[in-house]
């Protein structure tokens, strides 16, 4: 019996390519396992939008180096971003390497294994499927009672922002066709899933067709999705543009209930001079009053950005700048990065000025303002009512529950014994705010839409608490 390992660096794109290549691995007759040493194929899928990231993967291919040389059969490949930008060149560099294949390759892989197997050399394959894009199809975990699962709507991207090196590794955008994406979201909900994320790099930049020229019609696929699945509980999305947070993206957040009430809305800066360098195409007022509208249509919205600091030439007023936004919005959470040069990206042509310690310390006081608000939010929600996605239980308490709100927080639930309430949406009352999470205690099983049963759990018992 054959078995795999896949090893996974970086975002959520990639965690949802690492169950494709796990799929199409499975397809092909190999069993899963957490074993190194048990393993014939293993696979680090790569990121490569920071070095650190690419720097952990050679590292961590390293120490497979010992193994190979104790099982000469085994077969080790990069797959991911470094794979697409190194291609080849990482053969050379890394002797212990079998395979380097790209994101739009996956599908491949076993057919290169085999032919490895049958005395071919190590190989690299990174094309582009630009004229027959594919959008390999997540299969329904029913096994695992998944609650929550991505799909992909669109890859690549057309922007151009300097810093980074994803228009290079995933190549111009592509989208994904209304019906296919509406298909696989059924099939997820009929498998038990409730929560769904919608994937792309910008991912609201989607188009029906052609070459995404015009105004997105990403609004409309969400409105589709919501009317033609009905069961499902809610409908995400990761990561967009602010460019696509269009009016029309705006009505839809306040017409389809199916969306959360929270946006994760990269900004990178709030200096216009750095949002110019960096080509991200609005300014720090553009950015507030798309935002501030989209909050006037959806009260109580929550946001959360990507920050990055120290980008070539960013000054001490710059960065203030960026502190002012990050007040201003408001965000109740947010995922900041020290900048770093990528290679085949414009800012390389800029010189890497910001001092380390500067980056450092920019970033803890970004990481202080930033925490701050969200202990107050987070305090501000004591009292109150959430609707909680249950998710997972707490391994060590049978009666707590984890999952998150309809702004997502993470809410611990207490719920009465006996009662599973995995993949439903349950109403609670936050007792306590921890520093990153809430404390709550379940009133009852909502009852705003009817939820498919879900096979071999137990129902929801939960008294209906007066609140
Ligand atoms: N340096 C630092 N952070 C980067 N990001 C992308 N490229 C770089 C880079 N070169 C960050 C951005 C993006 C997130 C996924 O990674 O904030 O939104
Ligand atoms: Fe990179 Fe900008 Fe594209 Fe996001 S929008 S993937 S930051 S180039």
């Amino acid at each position: 019996m054959k078995r795999y390992l896949v090893q996974t660096f970086g975002c959520q794109m990639n965690v949802h390519d690492s169950r494709r290549i796990e799929e199409v691995l499975g397809d092909h007759g190999y069993l899963p396992t957490e074993e190194a040493a048990q393993a014939d194929v293993i696979v680090f899928n790569t990121c490569s939008v920071r070095e650190k990231a690419e720097q952990k993967l050679r590292s961590a291919i390293g120490t497979y180096r010992g193994l190979k040389a104790d099982n000469p059969d085994l077969v080790i490949v990069v797959a991911g971003c470094v794979a697409q930008q190194e291609g080849d060149k990482l053969l050379r560099q890394i002797p212990h390497l079998d395979v380097v294949i790209g994101p739009d390759n996956i599908q491949e892989l076993p057919a290169l294994v085999e032919h490895l197997r049958d005395g071919a050399p190590p190989m690299a394959r990174t094309v582009f499927d630009m004229d027959a894009p594919r959008f390999l199809t997540a299969k329904p975990r029913t096994q695992a009672h998944e609650v929550t699962s991505f799909v992909t709507v669109m890859k690549g991207c057309d922007e151009r922002c300097t810093y980074c090196i994803v228009p290079y590794t995933r190549g111009p955008e592509r989208y994904r066709p209304a019906v296919d994406i509406v298909n696989e979201i059924s099939r997820l909900v009929a498998g038990g899933v409730r929560e769904i994320t919608l994937l792309g790099q910008t991912v609201n930049s989607w188009h029906s067709q052609g070459s995404g020229e015009g105004e997105s019609e990403f609004p409309a696929l969400l409105a589709r999705i919501a009317h033609e699945v009905p069961e499902l509980v809610r409908l995400r999305y990761t990561s967009p543009h602010p460019r696509h947070l269009t009016p029309a993206l705006t009505a839809a957040h306040a017409e389809l209930s199916v969306l959360p009430k929270h946006l994760h809305l990269p900004v990178q800066s709030g200096s216009d001079r750095m949002l110019k360098r960096m080509l991200r195409r609005y300014t720090a007022a553009d950015y507030l009053a798309r935002v501030q509208g989209l909050q006037e249509r959806v009260p109580g919205l929550t946001l959360s950005t990507d920050v990055i600091v120290g980008f070539p030439g960013e000054t001490d007023q710059d960065f203030e700048a960026t502190l002012q936004l990050v007040r201003d919005a408001g965000f109740i959470s947010l995922f900041g990065f020290k900048y770093s040069p990528r290679p085949h990206t414009p800012a390389l042509k800029l010189e890497d000025d910001v001092p380390e310690s500067v980056k450092d310390e920019r970033l803890q006081r970004l990481f202080q303002v930033v925490e701050a608000q969200q202990r107050a939010h987070l305090a501000s929600l004591v009292g109150q009512r959430v609707e909680v996605l249950i998710e997972t239980r707490d391994e060590a308490r049978p009666e707590r529950f984890s999952g998150r709100s309809e702004r997502n927080e993470l809410v611990h639930v207490d719920v009465p014994a006996g009662a599973d309430p995995r993949g439903t949406l349950v109403q609670a009352e936050v007792i306590e705010a921890f520093k990153h999470s809430l404390h709550a205690v379940a009133m009852g099983a909502v009852p705003r839409r009817e939820l498919p049963a879900q096979p071999a759990r137990q129902p929801v018992r939960l008294p209906l608490a007066s609140a």
